[in-house]
Formats: C-alpha cells, structure tokens, sequence
C-alpha cells in the first residue's frame, strides 16, 4: 500500500517541476512566476485544487512521441478568492513554451465547462508561445474549441484575462472575447502577427514592446483593461477585482462589510464646480467621494481619459460607475469614450450591477477624424447599451448636459431611475454662445445686443430647473448630499425588475 501511495507522491512531484528545474529558473531569470506559484497567489491559502495533473499529448510527430510532460503546459482546477469558487488555468511556460496542443486545449475547455456549470468565474493565466507547432490543425482546432466556450460563457460567468507573458497568433482571441484583459508591463506582448512579420509585410519596424506591449495596449489599442508591474501586483489586483464581482449573472456580487457611513456628507463637493463653467475640474474626487472608503477599481484607467468607468461600492455593494471627465477633451463624448463606456455599461448590466452615471458633458467631439472614423455608430454603441440596461440606473448631472450627448448619459428618456441635478447644472441643447450665433446671426455685428443675448439664454437654459420642471430630473440635489442622495435610490431599487421585449438576442451598431 505505502509503495502506491509512493508512486502517487513522486507523481505529483514529477508534475509539479513542470519543464524541469533549469526551465523554472530561466521563467524567474525574466522575473515571471511559474504557472502554480502564480495559482498559489491568485487563490486563497490552500484551497487550490488541481484537475488533470496526469494529462500528456497525445502527438506522434516531430520526436514529440519522446518528450512528454505531465500536465501538458497547463495548470488547471478551482480555488477561492477571498472564500469565493473561481475557476482558473494557467499556462505552464517550461513545458513546450506554454504552447497550445489539443489535450492543453481540452484541459482548459474542462474548467470553463465546469465554471459555466457551477456559476463561477473563470480566470486565465496566460503565457503561451502559441498553437503547439507540432500538433498543426489539432492546435488549431484547440483554440476553436476555447473561443466557442468563450462565447458561450459570455455573460453567463465573468471571465478575466492576465496575460502574463506572449500571447500571438490566435490566442489572441481568447482574452479579446473575455470581460476584461491585464497585462504585465516588460514581460507580457499580444499581436495577432509578431513583428517579423510585419517587417516582411508592411516595412514597418517595430519592437514587440511598441508593437503588442502593456502600454501600446492599455493607451493605444484599449485591448487591454489595465497593467501591472508585475506578476505579485497584477494577481492581487485581479483578486481585488474579483471581490467586486458577482460569481455569475444569476447572482448579485457580494455586499461588504463597511464602516463608511451610507448618509455621509461631504461639504467639499458644493466648491467642487468652478465658478468659470469652461474650467476643468477632476471628476475622479467625485468618484472617490462618493464611494465607501474612497475604493475605487478603474477599467481602463489609460485610455479615452475623457470618460471614466470603474468599479466602487455604496454601503457595501458593487457598484459601476460612468462618468465624463472634464480633465480630458473637455469631457466630451468620442469614439474611444463611447466604446470603452459601451462596453463597461453592457458588463454591468449582464452582472447584475447598478449604474452610477456621473454627467458633465459638453457633447460629441467635433471633426472629420470622428466622422470618418464612425463616431454616429460607436456614439450609438453607448446609447444602446443605456437604454437596454435592465439595472438600477442612477444618474447626477453636476454640470453640462448637453445636445444628444444629454440624452445618450444614462438620460430619463432611456429608463434612468433616479435622475439627479446638482444646481449648477446646465442642460441644453448648446452652450449659450454657440446657440446665440445661430439664432441671432444678424446682430453679430452688435457685441451689446450679443451677450445681452447670451445672458438670457443663460438665465432661460443654463440651470437645471428648466428639465426639472418636465421631470426629466427628478430632483435637485446639493453636491454635499450626493452619496446620501445615491445610496437612498439605491436601497429603494433593489428590488427592481424590468424586462425587454423577448427575442434572440439584440443587434447592437457594432
Ligand atoms: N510550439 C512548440 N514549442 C514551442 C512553441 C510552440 N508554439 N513556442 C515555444 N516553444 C518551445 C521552444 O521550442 C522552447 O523549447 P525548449 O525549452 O525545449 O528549448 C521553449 O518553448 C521556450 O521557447 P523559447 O523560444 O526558448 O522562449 P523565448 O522566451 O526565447 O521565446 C517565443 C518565446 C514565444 C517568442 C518563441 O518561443 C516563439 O516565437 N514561439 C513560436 C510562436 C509561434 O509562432 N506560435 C505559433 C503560432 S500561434
């Protein structure tokens, strides 16, 4: 008995050293972690449990037939974080490079099953030098094999991406189809074709960093959600994000405990608008005054800075905040801000997650780069995301709301719940100049009569009241109450239920 018991012990321990003791010191010579110590961080002390730690290919060709690893470059099983089920793989760099064969393929496709089944998120570790050449097709089909459970996943489980290390070729699709994407500054690159190739196809020059690195997609591309310095903050942070998340969409995601009082008052918000309304001022203060404990988890923090989308809580529970930032492009509405908007608000709205919408908008971006580019079916995007959304939909207007811009921010007219305005609100179909020169184009000539005009307008539009008395707000709040005001109509609409119109699914403007 003790000799079987033996021969499972060495077992695990041939499996565990993974590609050997030499590949496990060149991962950490790069300052990568090895696949399971990155699990042993990821999930809570002890509670990792590994499937198919036994699994090798089943290739015959190119030697392959001689040169086998248990496990097959691919750590796989379930854990807690933070006393919650996740699911995870994580790719074994020492073993093949990471690479993709069909049993890798089909180890990763037993966890997504197994999470999609048992309502838990799923977590992939990702560092992979790509399809295992030698297997061809079946590698290939490998990856089919994980879009589809992807796809199929979508909405059901969260799915999170960390990519740790080269992510080329197809496997590229995997983490784009996924909720959201991180990377490892330095160490990690994603490209559908590497550099070589672009040098052969294009002329271009390019380095993997400039081409497929942290910053180039975090700044550049939005592929990716966020960075790390390394592996230990990026695991963390993802574990930080984690408990911000509900484990499926049948669930609610967790209420925390807080000492943060729900009713707190924050006196600094009514100086928080200057007196000059073409003066910026830092919307992030508001989302961090407005949140428990100031705990703010931003989605994208690097890219299309006019808008800002993240995660806080209000009197413990989750909730997704949208808000334009004055600091960048005046806060007006483009296409990067829109999608990366769209795409946060659709997230939400399939987790269970209530909106916060934070409005001071000024309208679209102007010009023949937005036009061109699309900016009337990426605005679009974000518009019907809003107007799908199913959850609790607060919104506070703290200063510009205007044209289409207003309508498309979380508006009464797309089911906002509870539409808040603080005094300084301005909502308009323009700004005051703007609308005089068009109304009043023959006393252009005639400054007095001009900014005579631009006081009335002022008087008439520049003020919430106007949308108040049409109930398009719901109410005018003072700025210091704001949390208060946000965290009362959230309490009232936990309970809410609305449903769309049955059908297949919708079409968003893509
Ligand atoms: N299939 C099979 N084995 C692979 C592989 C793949 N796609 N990618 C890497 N490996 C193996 C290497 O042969 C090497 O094996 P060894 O330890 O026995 O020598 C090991 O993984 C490590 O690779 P190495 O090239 O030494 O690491 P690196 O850090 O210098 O480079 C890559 C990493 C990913 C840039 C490089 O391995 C590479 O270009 N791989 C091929 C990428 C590709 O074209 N994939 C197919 C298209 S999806």
């Amino acid at each position: 008995m003790n000799t079987i018991l033996e021969v499972l012990s060495e077992k695990r321990e041939a499996a565990r050293l993974g590609g050997g003791q030499h590949r496990i010191d060149a991962q950490h010579k790069k300052g990568k972690l090895t696949a399971r110590e990155r699990l042993e961080l990821l999930f809570d002390e002890g509670s990792f449990e590994e499937y198919d730690m036994f699994v090798t290919h089943r290739c015959q060709d190119f030697g392959l037939d001689e040169q086998s690893y248990m496990g097959d470059g691919v750590v796989t099983g379930h854990g807690t974080v933070n006393g919650r089920l996740v699911y995870a793989f994580s790719q074994d760099f020492t073993v093949f490079g990471g690479s993709l064969s069909e049993t890798h393929a089909q180890k990763i496709c037993k966890v997504m099953d197994a999470a999609v089944q048992n309502g838990a998120p799923i977590i992939g570790l990702n560092d992979s030098g790509g399809a295992r050449i030698q297997e061809g097709v079946a590698a290939l089909g490998g990856y089919a094999d994980i879009f589809l459970k992807n796809t199929l996943a979508s909405g059901s489980v969260p799915q999170i991406s960390l990519i740790m290390g080269p992510c080329a070729g197809g496997a590229v699709y995997s983490p784009a189809i996924t909720d959201f994407t991180f990377m490892v500054r330095d160490s990690s690159y994603m490209f559908v074709t590497g550099p070589d190739v672009v040098k052969t196809v294009t002329n271009e020059t390019v380095t993997q960093e400039e081409l497929g690195g942290a910053s180039a997609h975090t700044k550049k591309s939005s592929v990716a959600d966020g960075a790390f310095e390394n592996d230990v903050e990026a695991i963390s942070e993802i574990r930080r994000l984690i408990d911000f998340l509900p484990l499926s969409a049948l669930e609610k995601a967790p209420k925390r405990p807080t000492f943060d009082q729900s009713d707190r008052i924050e006196m600094s918000l009514d100086t928080l608008i200057p007196a000059n309304p073409n003066a910026p001022y830092d919307m992030k203060e508001l989302v961090e005054k407005i949140a428990d404990e100031g705990d703010v988890f931003e989605i994208k923090p690097d890219y299309a800075q006019n808008i800002i989308t993240a995660f806080i809580r209000i009197g413990g529970e989750t909730v997704g905040v949208v808000a334009n930032q004055p600091m960048a492009l005046a806060g007006c509405l483009d296409i990067n801000s829109a999608r990366k908007a769209a795409r946060f608000v659709r997230f939400c709205d399939a987790f269970n997650i209530p909106i916060v919408t934070l409005v001071d908008v000024p309208g679209f971006l102007p010009g023949t780069a937005q036009e061109h580019g699309g900016i009337i079916v990426h605005g679009a995007k974000l518009l019907f995301a809003y107007a799908e959304a199913t959850v609790p939909k607060v919104t506070v207007i703290t200063r510009k709301a205007y044209g289409g811009a207003y309508d498309v921010m979380s508006s009464k007219h797309l089911r906002g719940d509870v539409n808040y305005a603080w005094p300084t609100a301005e909502i308009a179909v323009m700004g005051a100049k703007g609308a005089v020169e068009i109304l009043y184009r023959s006393e252009l000539g005639d400054p007095e009569k001009i900014q005579k005009r631009i006081s009335d307008y002022e008087d008439r539009f520049a003020n919430p009241f106007v949308a108040a008395s049409r109930g398009y707000v719901d109410e005018v709040i003072m700025p210091h109450s704001t949390r208060r005001r946000i965290a009362h109509s959230l309490q009232v609409l936990k309970k809410k239920k609305q449903q769309n119109p049955p059908k297949k699914h919708d079409n968003i403007p893509l």
